[in-house]
């Protein structure tokens, strides 16, 4: 984050309800329901996507037995032995998943459409905020394992739940927004040109 310019607040992922419209322009001419039967749709495309979809359903997953925790249906104990294989597979997914797309991807994806570089300061941005939430999300996880007597699980608990709400809406909100800025530039330049570019 150190050296680069610092984004609005109304551009970050708590704040932000989108991309911003001057990004639209390509979205303009791909809306979302034009992508699954378009020619240019490709197998890395299409992973790309059904992955994202995998990190929808198992964040929507872990926030229903949260609640169902909060909601008095499950004991701590048994709650705090069922959520860490689920909740280690989603942070090692999507440490693994920022990383390609940091490194691998997105700087293609520049080269290849520089008009939307600003949504790539967008999309950088964001995987900062969703670590910090991540890590936030772990910190709570210990502290709540940790914990001795009902009263404090229940305590550090409730702390667990709140930061593990924050992390699924800043990811459903980095994954929509990514999805927008980049399913269209793959179907208007193609796969292979795109992924042709550096390396
Ligand atoms: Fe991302
Ligand atoms: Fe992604």
């Amino acid at each position: 984050m150190a050296g680069k310019t610092k984004l609005p607040d109304d551009l970050l992922i708590d704040k932000r309800k989108g991309l911003p419209e001057a990004l639209k322009f390509l979205f303009a001419d791909y809306p979302r329901d034009i992508w699954r039967k378009h020619k240019n749709m490709g197998e890395l495309t299409t992973f790309w996507l059904s992955r994202h979809d995998q990190f929808r359903r198992a964040a929507t997953t872990l926030n229903a037995n949260n609640q169902a925790f909060l909601e008095g249906q499950i004991d701590p104990k048994t709650f705090s032995h069922n959520m860490v294989p689920g909740f280690n597979a989603l942070l090692g997914g999507l440490t693994e998943h920022h990383t390609m797309e940091d490194h691998h991807y997105f700087p293609k994806f520049r080269v290849v459409e520089p008009k939307l570089a600003r949504g790539f300061e967008i999309l950088d941005e964001d995987h900062h905020a969703l670590h910090a939430a991540i890590e936030n999300v772990a910190q709570t996880a210990n502290n709540f394992m940790q914990s001795e007597g009902r009263d404090n699980l229940l305590r550090t608990g409730d702390k667990f739940v709140d930061a593990n709400a924050k992390l699924l809406a800043f990811l459903m909100r980095h994954l929509e927004d990514e999805e927008d800025l980049i399913v269209p530039i793959l179907l208007d330049r193609s796969e292979a040109t795109v992924m042709g570019q550096g390396h």
